[in-house]
């Protein structure tokens, strides 16, 4: 994938864009104002909405769409043609601590990151959590409100907490959309 230079990692992003100089955005990424980037790769043709937090070694890949509200933790893959509702929440540590055992805060140094792919063409619904340590398959359709706990096979539609196979997808209806 090319980059194109950051256009945002400048003053001239107004005090409504928080976009680190380290982000790599692909061309003609869109992005919508209060957005907080850091260290995370966009893909093409991207588009992510407002109030979206993407972190450092998080990729989106090309034509996604990042619904506002979302976000995206280190550890994150999403493939191209990926849809993210609204108030998306990504998890990437299982059981986390503030703080060590002598009282100290914790910092990157005290855990693993742990990793979760979203793939191709995949739909994640609004105001889902999506645990870590999880593949959501291509084109499967994550129904709104559900929390992942497990592998979500290709082409299956889930829903709930935690998330259970509704039905698959026919190809007929994968591609009337
Ligand atoms: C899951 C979804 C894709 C519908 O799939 P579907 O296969 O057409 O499912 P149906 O509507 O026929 O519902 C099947 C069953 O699942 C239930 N169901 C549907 N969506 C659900 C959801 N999000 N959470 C829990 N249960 C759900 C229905 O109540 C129904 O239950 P029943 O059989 O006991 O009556 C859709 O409801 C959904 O959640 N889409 C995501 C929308 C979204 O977040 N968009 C973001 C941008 S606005």
């Amino acid at each position: 994938m090319a980059h194109q230079a950051n256009p945002h990692a400048d003053d001239t992003a107004g005090p409504f864009l928080s976009i680190a100089p380290d982000v790599k955005l692909g061309k003609g990424v869109k992005l919508s104002k209060f957005i907080n980037l850091y260290g995370c790769q966009i893909g093409d043709g991207s588009k992510i909405g407002a109030f979206v937090e993407i972190q450092k070694n998080a990729r989106v890949g090309c034509n996604c769409k990042i619904s506002s509200h979302t976000f995206i933790c280190e550890g994150v893959t999403i493939e191209d043609g990926v849809f993210i509702g609204h108030g998306v929440v990504f998890i990437n540590d299982t059981y986390p601590r503030a703080t060590n055992p002598d009282g100290s805060l914790q910092t990157e140094h005290d855990w693993k990151v742990e990793s979760t792919r979203v793939k191709t063409a995949a739909s994640v619904g609004s105001g889902s959590t999506i645990l870590a340590n999880v593949t959501i398959g291509e084109h499967a359709m994550v129904g709104a409100g559900s929390v992942v706990t497990r592998d979500v096979p290709a082409y299956a539609v889930v829903a709930g907490n935690p998330a259970k196979l509704l039905r698959m997808l026919q190809p007929e209806e994968v591609e009337a959309k």
